[in-house]
């Protein structure tokens, strides 16, 4: 019975810790450290087995032009995102702020600065959320693969961890998520003491998230370069890259990048199956954003302030087909999210819910229509797409109740 109580009182406690991340909907992913430098993807350490010795040296030559994190935070809030996570710690182990546990980090060595305490300033600034993504597998570190097999490297590498951990927790003050990453190469999260260590966490920062990958479930999954929904009810992000590497990347053409009608699908598609989407931008070396996200980032946040109705809000997750077609829904209001146009009339298949009302989401214009059983005509549509931005109209259907469809192929959409 206690038991009940307190798994009652813990998921209560999750929901409201929770609430402003479920409406937030869209985040800024940044990924960001010294394989900036080489610009061949944030693996390049391990993808082309370079000696730790000579890695080290990109920490000497690390320049960093002034205030980046203020630039990223100003584009974040313009592309209408609303939480940012920055990578402190990547795996090539090189920590981005001024940790006492290691010299191995930005104020000792290049660029001389605490870029985790100007990023969290920015996002403050900004308006924004601040999250923290932190590598456990540490490629650096010299016990980081060795942990798995002494039992003294393991005692060493778990004090180095929770030590870098509780810095993160206690030097710039209130944190919103701790994002983990990568386990290796301790096989549990006994071997990671990660309750411990999250307890620890939730102690010095009571309203923090935490996501899955400290190997146990916590807050919300993280599924990876895909969009899937979690199970009903919990908490589910889907991280993207924009063109493929999650650290700059120049040689990436500019057709391999999302495009702004791709990104705009993906938060339909987080949003219809109740999660979020964590795009990532991976800076250059010093700072700036490619000119790439910048141009796709702008025209997205202009969509969004016209039809971010259809977006940001708690999710109310669609039937099992959510990614299928292109409706959102809050309440008893259906978004279609209308990309494909064919002349003056369109016709929706399969609603049992009376519809009262048809209007453009981002004017506010009305349509004509009419509804039988198994369909919903409207008609007086403009002959090309109303939407300038990206080609991507939004209908706001406002029903009697709950809007129904059933399309009768064994799938459920609404
Ligand atoms: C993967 C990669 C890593 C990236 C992360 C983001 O786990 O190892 O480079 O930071 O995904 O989700």
């Amino acid at each position: 019975m206690k038991r009940k109580q307190s798994a009652k009182a813990g998921a209560e406690d999750r929901e409201r810790r929770m609430a402003w991340w479920r409406e937030a909907r869209f985040g800024m992913f940044v990924h960001w450290g010294l394989y900036s430098q080489l610009g061949r993807h944030e693996w390049v350490m391990n993808r082309e087995r370079i000696p730790v010795k000579e890695y080290e040296r990109l920490a000497d030559t690390w320049r960093v032009k002034s205030a980046p994190a203020r630039e990223w935070a100003r584009l974040a809030k313009r592309a209408g995102m609303k939480y940012m996570v920055l990578t402190t710690k990547h795996h090539e182990g090189y920590c981005l702020w001024d940790t006492k546990q290691t010299d191995y980090n930005a104020v000792k060595r290049t660029p001389g600065r605490d870029l985790v305490r100007e990023y969290v300033e920015a996002c403050r600034e900004f308006g924004l959320r601040v999250g923290f993504y932190y590598s456990l597998m540490d490629w650096h570190h010299p016990d980081g693969a060795r942990c798995a097999k002494s039992e003294p490297a393991r005692r060493r590498f778990l004090d180095y961890t929770q030590a870098l951990v509780r810095e993160l927790m206690t030097g710039y003050g209130k944190i919103d998520i701790l994002w983990y990453d990568v386990s290796w190469p301790l096989p549990t999260p006994e071997a990671w003491e990660s309750r411990k260590m999250n307890r620890m966490v939730r102690k010095l920062q009571p309203d923090i998230l935490i996501n899955n990958r400290s190997k146990l479930p916590e807050d919300f999954g993280t599924p990876e370069e895909k969009i899937v929904a979690g199970e009903p009810g919990r908490g589910w992000e889907a991280c993207m890259t924009f063109n493929g590497s999650w650290g700059y990347y120049p040689s990436i053409p500019a057709e391999d990048w999302l495009s702004v009608r791709k990104v705009l699908s993906m938060l339909r598609e987080v949003r219809a199956g109740g999660g979020n989407l964590l795009l990532n931008i991976g800076p250059t070396p010093g700072g700036s954003v490619p000119p790439e996200a910048v141009e796709r980032l702008i025209p997205v946040g202009q969509w969004l302030k016209k039809n971010g109705e259809a977006v940001y809000g708690m999710p109310e997750r669609n039937g099992d087909c959510f990614a299928m077609d292109r409706f959102t829904r809050t309440g008893n209001t259906a978004y279609y999210w209308r990309r494909f146009w064919a002349g003056r009339e369109m016709t929706l298949g399969g609603f049992q819910t009376k519809l009262k009302r048809v209007s453009l989401l981002a004017t506010g214009r009305t349509f004509a229509f009419t509804q039988t059983a198994q369909q919903i005509k409207i008609t007086g549509l403009p002959m090309k797409c109303p939407d300038r931005i990206a080609g991507m109209a939004v209908f706001k259907l406002e029903f009697k109740g709950k809007p129904k469809q059933r399309l009768g192929a064994g799938c459920v959409l609404l």
